[in-house]
């Protein structure tokens, strides 16, 4: 069994996703813990509400990103994860923390990156005025939004888009990209490693986009419904 702890700062719509891929697909592996970045977050209710440990280490409550990184790997010492899934995530995690924890973090993020590396990243696409835009699964190095990229998730951009439009669908496309990542990785299809990612056979495309992505079932409605047993 593979140990996940996912780490998260607001909503949690990826979290309940891979929770959601986790149970239903019968994963070798558990979610020991979700973990905030804010004691508020939302994320934290509804990891409680799916049976997840659910944790915060308020960055709040450190006088700089050096404390709240040390508290943060102290949690995770505890929780000893095989795997960090950073899932909407908003602090920056310093260069030592990385180092300590490496070849075992990945991250999402908003973007075909290296396209709209940071923050806004869908008005920085609709600015830009590209077709094509997506997210990005990445193993997590020192470089920002820089790691090696794993898989992609392309969306359209359609006439008549803002912000809010296009950043739903992106979204979808990411609730069905990171389990499928994850699930590779726990399958050991997957392996991170300090000199980057490597592939057991034949690697995926690293693009998907419509059809490639059914073998993921759908969502749970996240606002109710039967919680998942816990897995920790
Ligand atoms: C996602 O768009 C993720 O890519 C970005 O922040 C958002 C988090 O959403 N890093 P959620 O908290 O998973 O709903």
């Amino acid at each position: 069994m593979r140990k996940l702890v996912v780490l998260v700062s607001g909503r949690g719509s990826n979290m309940q996703a891979i929770a959601s891929a986790c149970h239903t697909q019968n994963w070798p592996a558990s979610i020991a813990a979700v973990v905030a970045s804010r004691r508020d977050a939302p994320a934290l209710e509804s990891a409680r509400r799916l049976g997840l440990v659910a944790r915060a280490v308020d960055h709040r409550d450190f006088a700089d990103r050096a404390a709240f990184d040390e508290a943060l790997g102290r949690c995770l010492a505890e929780l000893a994860p095989d795997l960090i899934v950073l899932a909407g995530f908003m602090r920056i995690l310093g260069d030592a923390f990385i180092e300590r924890h490496a070849g075992r973090i990945v991250n999402i993020h908003p973007s075909l990156l290296p396209a709209f590396p940071g923050l806004h990243t869908h008005r920085q696409a609709l600015a830009a005025g590209v077709a094509a835009h997506g997210a990005t699964v990445h193993a997590v190095t020192a470089a920002l939004d820089g790691g090696p990229i794993i898989a992609q998730a392309v969306v359209p951009v359609l006439p008549g888009d803002d912000e809010a439009r296009l950043a739903e669908r992106v979204l979808a496309a990411e609730h069905r990209l990171y389990p499928q990542v994850l699930q590779w990785l726990i399958e050991g299809r997957l392996t991170l490693g300090a000199a980057g990612i490597s592939w057991c056979g034949q690697p995926p495309p690293r693009l998907f986009g419509g059809a490639s992505f059914e073998p993921l079932p759908p969502l749970p409605d996240p606002s109710g419904g039967e919680p998942l047993p816990p897995t920790a």
